[in-house]
């Protein structure tokens, strides 16, 4: 059992303090560099239209639709005023095939997921036009509140025929061609959605993220600040920062391990931070190192440097597995077991190789954990002394935080707040709350519908 080999491939998922404010420092850069870039290849810093947070007095009946990486969503939202609202949601897979095929095909599904929620909900369409709210988690070049060009996509979608066409126009052509009476009058980022609809439920939220099959945040910047936008007046705007598209090889600590998993993506040099973090990836760094690890016979001696078919498969290991073996904390790690036998078929793991599984596993979710919370910071850092005061001791921040990663990964958050409190500083690290923000995409959408109606959008 070679242990060198063993401790060089986990060694290189551990951070130093360098490398953390390596990330903060290049980060910090970008987020300055997207104010103001004209370069079209450069998607950072978008602005949102959204000038203002809601209230909790808004009231009306919206549409709302959630596209994320992994499931469409769709939901009738009723805004009651003083912060309550009544959702009725459904979920729908989008599949493979949907993810690859025409943009045509993708926006008649969406149209026909929206007729079965207004049948379920007994909507009486009538001659009435329904406003929908539109959570689209995918990068968009915003023109209007309710306007954008669809950018390049990553998250394994590949949809022909959208790119630089107008989100609006995909989905009321599709509206139409179901003879659906419904009109788009918000579109937001998922990023925007999860800052408002938390900061309806929690004012001092500032910032909102997601950890999910991909990852971004969204931040109040000083619209002045935004000089590449040149819309309508406003003294703050949201901004969807698409912190997932901005990494350079000059300061993200890419392992080999990273760099094949960017160059084997559908859109490689596209969202390198992203794919150092997300759940989409996560599994798949896992992967990647135990196939190394298994044919140069440092775990699972007795395959004797031959990887199990099973293994073998692009994506194969999902960072759900994950999760379900660093959930187990039995000094057995049983947990690694259980994955290896019934996901991957592969049984006789000895004491040592199921410790090393589970040392490799927790290294790279912690690496994970410590770039988010640089990048949190990075965000902080930016917003402070405007809509951030890190240094007034009667100032809480609150960022609010949607995705199955930090939902569901086990410590995850702990272990990014530690991380963001070691990088700050006790002081500062003791203003800052993490809180999950579920379904922000949705309420958000609506509530950004309303907002917009109400004249909070420019
Ligand atoms: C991807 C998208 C971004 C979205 C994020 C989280 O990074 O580019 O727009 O917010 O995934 O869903």
């Amino acid at each position: 059992m070679t242990t060198t080999t063993f401790e060089d491939t986990v060694n290189q998922f551990v951070l130093s303090k360098e490398q953390v404010q390596k990330i903060i420092d290049g980060l910090t850069e970008e987020l300055v560099e997207g104010l103001s870039t004209t370069d079209p290849k450069n998607i950072t810093q978008q602005p949102s239209f959204i000038t203002r947070l809601p209230t909790g007095k808004e009231t009306g009946l919206y549409l709302a639709i959630d596209m994320g990486g992994t499931n469409l969503r769709t939901a009738a939202v009723h805004l009651l005023g003083d912060g309550q609202v009544g959702v009725t949601m459904e979920k729908h897979e989008i599949t493979e095939k949907l993810k690859t095929g025409t943009g045509e095909a993708m926006f008649d599904w969406i149209a026909d997921c929206t007729a079965t929620l207004l049948k379920s909900v007994a909507l009486d369409m009538g001659n009435s036009e329904l406003q929908m709210g539109v959570t689209f988690s995918f990068a968009i070049q915003q023109t209007a509140i309710n306007r954008g060009r669809v950018l390049a996509m990553g998250k394994g979608f590949g949809l022909s025929d959208v790119i630089g066409r107008d989100l609006k126009d995909l989905l009321e052509d599709g509206f139409v061609r179901k003879n659906l009476n419904v009109k788009v009058s918000a579109i937001i980022n998922d990023t925007v959605g999860t800052l408002v609809s938390h900061a309806y439920v929690s004012p001092s939220t500032k910032i909102g993220v997601i950890l999910a099959t991909g990852t971004n945040a969204a931040y109040i910047e000083n619209t002045s600040e935004v000089t590449k936008y040149n819309g309508p007046s406003c003294d703050k705007m949201i901004l969807n920062t698409e912190w997932d598209a901005m990494g350079k090889s000059s300061y993200l600590p890419q392992t080999k391990y990273d760099k094949e998993i960017d160059a084997k993506s559908h859109v490689p040099k596209f969202q390198e931070f992203e794919k150092m973090v997300s759940g989409l990836y996560m599994g798949e760094l896992v992967r990647l190192a135990l196939v190394d690890l298994i044919e140069q016979k440092a775990i699972l001696e007795f395959l004797n440097g031959k990887v199990p078919e099973s293994l073998q498969p692009r994506l194969s290991f999902k960072t759900m597995f994950m999760s379900t073996i660093e959930s187990d904390h039995t000094p057995e790690h049983t947990g690694v077991d259980k994955v290896f036998k019934t996901t991957f078929g592969v049984e006789g793991l000895t004491p040592e190789d199921r410790s090393r599984i589970f040392r490799l596993i927790h290294t790279i979710g912690l690496r994970a954990a410590s770039m988010t919370a640089a990048a949190c910071v990075a965000l902080l850092l930016k917003a402070n002394g405007a809509t951030v005061q890190l240094d007034n001791p009667n100032e809480i921040t609150t960022i609010g935080i949607d995705g199955s990663v930090f939902e569901k990964y086990p410590h995850f958050s702990h272990n990014m707040l530690e991380a963001l409190t070691e990088i700050l500083g006790q002081e500062r690290g003791s203003r800052i709350r993490l809180e999950l923000a579920r379904d922000g995409g949705c309420i958000g959408a609506a509530l950004v519908a309303m907002v917009a109606h109400s004249g909070g959008a420019v």
